[in-house]
């Protein structure tokens, strides 16, 4: 039997309502690190006035178990989820305050913008304590430029 530790492989584990993609990394037969994906569109306003629409995957309920912690699992789930994102969609997540450094690191651009998103009573602002930080592949999106994101469909 080898001693080697098993490298982290992922699964994309069902379709759940609304078309919610599960996203598990695995080491051997345990899961480290699950979060899923979700489909938004995102009405983009930049500071000259100008409104873009994009698609975006939304990225939620990410969580490393806590005996497998601080061990790089979190960025190994967002390379998995990347294969499950289609590639012309900006992807998007909510954070709080204490991961926003973890984030930059792992290459997010933290918006600093009026983030908007839908919720069954209407429209709600992002709280001051939650941050949604994007990427945008193919660089059509500059989060310097933004006075406004609208995220359409409700938050994940
Ligand atoms: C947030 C969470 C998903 C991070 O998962 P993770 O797999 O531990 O992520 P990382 O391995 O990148 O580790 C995060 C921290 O450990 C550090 N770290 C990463 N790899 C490390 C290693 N090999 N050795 C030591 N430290 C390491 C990182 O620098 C980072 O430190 P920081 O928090 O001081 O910035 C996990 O802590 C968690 O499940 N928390 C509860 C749920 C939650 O808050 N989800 C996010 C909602 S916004």
């Amino acid at each position: 039997m080898s001693n080697q530790i098993p490298f982290p492989r992922w699964t994309p584990e069902t379709v759940g309502e609304r078309g919610t993609t599960i996203c598990n990394v695995m080491v051997g037969d345990r899961v480290v690190t699950i979060g899923y994906l979700v489909s938004r569109h995102l009405r983009v306003l930049d500071l000259e006035g100008r409104i873009v629409s994009r698609d975006a995957t939304g990225y939620g309920g990410i969580r490393t178990v806590p005996s497998a912690r601080r061990q790089g699992y979190l960025a190994t789930w967002y390379q998995s989820a990347a294969f499950l994102t289609p590639p012309q969609d900006v992807k998007m997540l909510f954070c709080l305050e204490a991961l926003v450094r973890r984030n930059r690191e792992l290459g997010w651009t933290i918006l600093d913008c009026v983030v908007t998103y839908d919720q069954p009573t209407g429209r709600s602002r992002m709280p001051p304590h939650v941050y949604a930080a994007i990427i945008d592949p193919l660089d059509r999106i500059n989060p310097a430029t933004l006075a406004a994101v609208q995220i359409q469909g409700y938050p994940w």
